[in-house]
């Protein structure tokens, strides 16, 4: 949790209530709509729809410290993992977004192909090819036809992780090594009491409804026995870091960036955010600066068993 608390929810400006959620004491209602998380036309349509939204999400960590570049990490991971094999290994990159990834992987690695694939076709567009469009959950390649597959913060938008990481399992080399990232459940909960606290200030409620939190469908500590179920050998590697902002913009950018789930998430977007950032302005005049821990991490599954982490 942050270190210094946040000016309690009655100190501020009153901002109202708005018509259409309600009011009163009580709660507003518990967490954002989960399913939406994953249904597939929002994701399409609106989340990832363009890279605009992702970006502003991501832009959050260029605060964190350590400082840690998943990509290089991954990257670091296979060329260890490949280094002295004969052959070039083909790389999938599912839920490969705007393609940070498949480009690093790309510029960086000595690997034969580095395939790109997302639901999204708008995602894709940037990305130059090899691209394919099509849903982890039915992955277009024969068995055994990659040599390591990644599935980096996407796993929590399939309607069944558990499925997706069976096909990751199945287009995959007996050799072969998966790479799967996401956040544990207690990560940036410093967002989450911020975003109730302004929008129990909004809707005139004691306790304001839970922001989205995506991971939460697949959370870190529940991934390794999830991967576990179809790989010989899962390795957890946490990656925790500290964000440390001083300036409430790359805080509403990233909050801002959940729009697609703004009905899902029990309070009207804007005004929310107005006054997530008035909270934000009165905490900076007190403490000067907010701080946000981060809880992700990357798991290595290999197959089979036998493998161990760098
Ligand atoms: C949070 S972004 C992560 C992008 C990238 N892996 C990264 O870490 O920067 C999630 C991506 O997964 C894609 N996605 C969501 N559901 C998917 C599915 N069922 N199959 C393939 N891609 C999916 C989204 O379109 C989006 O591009």
């Amino acid at each position: 949790m942050n270190e210094r608390p946040l000016p309690d929810a009655g100190a501020g400006p009153d901002l109202g209530t708005h018509p259409s959620f309600g009011s009163g004491p009580g709660s507003a209602g518990s967490a954002a709509g989960a399913d939406s998380l994953a249904d597939r036309r929002t994701l399409v349509e609106h989340a990832y729809s363009g890279a605009a939204a992702l970006r502003s999400r991501q832009a959050l960590y260029t605060w964190a410290r350590p400082a840690h570049d998943l990509p290089s990490i991954v990257l670091d991971l296979l060329q260890t993992r490949f280094s002295g094999r004969t052959g070039d290994p083909v790389i999938l990159d599912v839920g490969a977004g705007n393609g940070g990834y498949t480009e690093r992987l790309r510029t960086g690695g000595r690997f034969g192909r580095v395939v790109a694939l997302d639901l999204s076709p708008s995602m894709l567009a940037e990305v130059p090819s090899p691209t394919v469009t099509a849903d982890a959950a039915r992955l277009p390649f024969a068995n055994g036809a990659a040599d390591a597959v990644l599935a980096m913060h996407m796993l929590y938008h399939v309607p069944d992780p558990e499925e997706a990481v069976a096909e990751l399992a199945r287009v995959l080399a007996a050799d072969g090594v998966a790479v799967v990232s996401t956040n544990h459940s207690a990560d940036k909960q410093e967002l989450d009491a911020l975003w109730s606290r302004a929008a129990a200030r909004v809707l005139g409620v004691a306790e304001g409804p839970r922001r989205v939190a995506a991971s939460a469908r697949f959370p870190l500590e529940a991934a390794g026995e999830s991967l576990g179920r179809h790989f010989g050998a899962v390795c957890a590697i946490p990656i925790p870091s500290v964000i440390e902002v001083r300036d409430p913009e790359p805080i509403i950018a990233h909050l801002a960036s959940y729009e697609a789930w703004a009905h899902d998430m029990g309070a009207p977007l804007q005004e929310t955010l107005k006054c997530v950032r008035e909270l934000l302005l009165d905490h900076f005049s007190r403490w000067g600066v907010f701080t946000i821990t981060v809880r992700s991490g990357v798991l290595v599954a290999t197959e089979p068993a036998g493998s161990s982490c760098r």
